[in-house]
């Protein structure tokens, strides 16, 4: 057995229990610490103290911290309370999948002394990765943590706030502390028959072999050798757009590639051998990535041929191989307006495109490689919206609002009539980005602000840096979280958003953001003909 302190009491896990997250999570009954890419060590997730230093705990071996001292989240004492009010307070969480592992980091920082210096912050949060919030609330919670200047939640009802992060988010959500502190019911949290040790409970581990079978075993430590499994790797590979455009008399093209939704929460689910199975978006909608997620299916299929509970899970590698992508294109525009849009082969994307631009020719076509879906978001619409602000800006400025000013604004309108502006402002050195949304009744100021910032901030990464290197064969060589080009912190600019009231019902605005970022970034960068254009927002077009 190996014995240490966890949060100022002595506990034992046995020797093999694998990981320090692993033995937390099986061993333990700790949730706070998250699997977001075990054993990849890339996404921060699993964030822990050992003698009060942040560690990620899916690579630190459980031997290591034998005698040793270990916090995690439960652990903090008053300073959580702090930090999930100041999360709140700034919308610093959506998911709230990443958020413990941040906050661990950020109160060692704090205890430190050094959590308003930049270079510490930003040398810190490097070791994270967050896919909702864009990273801007984060540092102002964390201003707020070490100002001492947390705002108190005033009039704000969290239950409108809700409604807006769920009317965003897709699915449902919920805007509170418990998000902060990591308990809002992640599907791989939730064992059925949970007692005080996940080991002595019944419950086997399902995950998939190299074959894709599912294979079980009492833990994920165990269950990982069962499948052989062996840690994906990124390439070194370009990425490129898989489809071209046939020659023509073209004012602007774009090709776009394959890119990783890249939500932190792994699909996920828990089944009894009777009774529904549990759902893998329990506080985040994944992009729309997880709307067709096939295990909830398996999970109840193996609980169900096993008559044991079981907890069925998709490694990293799995998320990237078989989650679906958005679905690459290659669009052309002529001068009038008319052009040809070729896309990978996907169900509902000629009918989403056929609706939105019915003057251009469709053509599905058939490329090998990951699953594609129009689920994910605002797939079809989008690059439309890009591609007809590019050709305005061809004509005036880099927008569409008829200005020849390098940076004017881009608008744009998703089909569910959430509109947005966005443009690039420079003028200072740095650029900024600046948004403005029409979205309905706000709700809550707070969490409508957050998901644009974390809409602009995907489409920022979309535009510049996102993207999956695939091979002739179909096959996905980028396995590892990080090689999905998802800004960090250091890379993300300034995002300035003002939110215009409405009377009429609440509607999703952080799409069309999404678009309206992607359309002005890509604008100001020169339009180049494929994405990710591999420039930072800075870079020179
Ligand atoms: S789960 Fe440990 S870094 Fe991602
Ligand atoms: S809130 Fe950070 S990944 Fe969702």
């Amino acid at each position: 057995m190996i014995t240490f302190d966890l949060n100022g009491a002595q506990v034992q896990v046995p020797d093999e229990s694998g990981s320090l997250l692993d033995a937390l999570r099986d061993h333990l009954g700790v949730v706070s610490a998250k699997d977001g890419c075990a054993p990849q060590g890339q996404c921060g997730c699993c964030t822990v103290w050992v003698d009060d230093e942040p560690r990620v705990s899916c690579v630190t071996p459980i031997k290591r911290v034998s005698g040793r001292s270990v916090t995690t989240l439960e652990g903090l004492g008053p300073a959580l309370p702090e930090w999930a009010a100041a999360f709140v307070a700034c919308g610093a969480t959506q998911c709230g999948f990443c958020t413990p592992g941040i906050v661990m980091r950020l109160e060692a920082l704090r205890r430190r002394g050094t959590l308003l210096d930049p270079d510490a912050a930003d040398r810190g949060l490097a070791a994270h990765l967050c896919r909702c919030t864009g990273w801007q609330t984060i540092g102002e919670a964390a201003a707020c943590i070490a100002t001492g200047t947390t705002p108190s939640l005033g009039d704000r009802d969290l239950n409108q706030a809700a409604i807006r992060a769920t009317i965003e988010g897709g699915v449902p959500q919920v805007v509170g502390e418990q998000v902060v502190a990591g308990f809002v019911g992640f599907a791989d949290d939730q064992v059925p028959d949970f007692g005080s040790s996940r080991s002595t409970v019944s419950t086997l581990v399902a995950m998939l072999d190299a074959d894709g079978q599912w294979r079980t075993a009492p833990t994920v430590a165990e269950t990982r050798v069962v499948i052989g499994a062996v840690q994906g790797r990124r390439t070194t590979v370009a990425v490129t757009p898989p489809l071209a455009l046939p020659d023509g008399d073209w004012a602007v093209t774009l090709a776009t590639s394959w890119v990783e939704p890249g939500y932190l929460e792994p699909d996920s689910s828990t089944a009894q051998p009777s009774g529904p199975p549990s759902s893998p978006v329990n506080n985040g909608g994944a992009f729309g990535a997880k709307s067709n997620s096939p295990l909830p299916a398996a999970a109840a299929r193996l609980a169900a041929e096993l008559s044991v509970p079981i907890r069925a899970r998709w490694r990293r590698e799995d998320v990237v191989r078989l989650g679906p992508k958005r679905p690459p294109m290659a669009i052309g525009l002529r001068a009038d307006g008319t052009g040809v849009i070729r896309v990978v082969r996907t169900a509902g994307i000629a009918d989403i495109l056929a609706a939105s631009a019915p003057e251009l020719v469709i053509e599905e076509v058939e490329v090998p490689g990951p699953p594609t879906s129009v689920a994910i978001r605002a797939a079809g619409w989008a690059e439309l919206a890009v591609v007809r602000a590019g050709l305005a800006a061809t004509t005036t400025g880099s927008g569409n609002d008829s200005s020849t000013d390098p940076d004017s604004c881009v608008t744009v309108t998703d089909p569910c009539g959430g509109r947005a502006s966005a443009r690039v402002d420079s003028s200072s050195g740095s650029p900024v980005i600046h948004v403005e949304v029409w979205a309905g009744q706000v709700l809550d100021h707070v969490v409508l602000r957050s998901y644009c910032i974390g809409a602009a901030h995907q489409a920022l990464g979309w535009v510049t840096s996102e993207g999956l290197c695939v091979d002739d064969d179909g096959t996905v060589l980028d396995l590892t979280i990080r090689s999905h080009g998802i800004l960090k912190a250091s890379e993300t600019p300034g995002i300035v958003v003002e939110i215009h009231a409405e009377d009429g019902p609440s509607i999703r605005g952080s799409d069309a953001v999404f678009a309206a970022v992607a359309a002005a970034v890509w604008n100001h960068q020169g339009r180049p003909p494929s994405w990710p254009t591999g420039r930072s927002l800075g870079s020179p077009s």
